[in-house]
């Protein structure tokens, strides 16, 4: 297994697919629409993972929520320091999290975790300095949750669930945001941010600052599977992740992603992830049309509660392992070379 860890120059085989919303729009054509979702159906089958151009959200929108982001980190530590909390139910939450992965190394990262949706119940409890960040980063927050469930629309029409299934509960659904702040390599002897992990979301939408996010499909066939693959920057785009919860929600059609991001060599590298779930009491289970006598249920219904009170729990497996059924786990539909890590929502 090729595995070029660091930021920039690693080779592989697979691509990242880049979609364009735009031909969504209903002045485009129906063919055009239905490579879209054609697209989105091959990359979350296959890999997990894309990026998406033309979504909707301003670019100035998204260069001032990194902007405020780089602001409150670069804020003296007195000051952040009133946000730290292991309290994983906090709705504002600032740590550090830092120790050693057998494969990935010396890992580190700083995070502001805010509680997104609705946002008027969490806004007032958010950062108040630097003085623009609850209207910079509100903004933000808010264009990515109406992101969020229009793309579930899409991603349920790619498994030909329809554009409308569990429109209602995508949109009352819960949203937690992200922030992360990864010191530079080059000051440190820490070569990873974030080590391995699927995230517990249906999908994630994540911004970065520069390139530095890898992922290891969990699916699909060929050449380069099994691989990191390099997500690169591209100026504007969003990169999407297929969550745990989508796993289950298709049955195991489409993977959870296996994902982990090393910081820059020159500067702090920031990135901006917005996990997207149902209400924090709605269970996720595979969705009936997708069950038949081929594809029996593989995974056990749970909450985004459940999945809060597991991590809180002594756990000797991943939350996602832990639902599986027999059925998957007697298969062993794939294969997950590194151990993954817990991380906390
Ligand atoms: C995460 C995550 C990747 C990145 O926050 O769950 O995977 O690029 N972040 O920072
Ligand atoms: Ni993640």
């Amino acid at each position: 297994m090729s595995s070029t860890i660091g930021n920039g120059e690693a080779s592989q085989p697979l691509e990242v697919p880049i979609v364009d919303l735009s031909l969504l729009h209903q002045s485009s054509s129906q063919s055009s629409r239905s490579l879209v979702i054609q697209q989105i159906h091959q990359a979350c089958l296959q890999l997990g993972c894309f990026q998406i151009i033309n979504h909707g959200i301003n670019e100035m929108v998204m260069e001032e929520a990194m902007e405020v982001n780089s602001e409150f980190f670069k804020m003296p530590m007195e000051y952040k320091e009133e946000f730290i909390s292991d309290d994983i139910n906090k709705p504002v939450r600032f740590n550090a999290i830092e120790g050693s992965h057998p494969e990935a190394g010396k890992f580190l990262r700083h995070f502001l975790k805010l509680y997104a949706h609705p946002l008027p119940d969490f806004l007032p409890c958010w950062p108040a300095k630097p003085p623009n960040y609850r209207d910079k980063m509100g903004i933000y927050a808010k264009e990515v949750k109406k992101l969020g469930t229009r793309l579930l629309g899409v991603i349920m029409e790619s498994l030909k669930l329809g554009p409308t299934y569990l429109r209602e509960s995508f949109d009352k659904g819960f949203q937690v945001v992200a922030v992360n702040g990864y010191p530079p390599s080059s000051q440190t002897d820490i070569n990873m941010g974030i080590p391995p992990h699927t995230d517990h979301s249906i999908i994630t939408i994540l911004l970065q600052s520069c390139s530095g996010l890898h992922a290891r499909p969990r699916s699909g066939e060929g050449a380069g599977h099994g691989d990191w693959m390099v997500v690169p920057e591209v100026k504007g785009a969003l990169v999407v992740l297929v969550g745990d919860h989508l796993e289950v929600l298709s049955n195991g059609l489409y993977k959870s992603v296996v994902h982990q991001a090393a910081p820059s060599r020159g500067g702090t590298r920031f990135s901006i992830a917005s996990l997207h779930s149902l209400a924090m009491e709605q269970i996720v289970e595979p969705a009936p049309e997708l069950v038949d006598d081929e594809h029996p249920t593989g995974y056990e219904g749970s909450s985004l509660r459940d999945y809060l009170d597991y991590l809180s729990s002594k756990k000797d497996q991943t939350y996602i392992e832990n639902l599986k059924l027999r059925y998957v786990k007697e298969n062993n539909f794939e294969d997950n070379p590194a151990p993954l890590c817990f991380i906390k929502p």
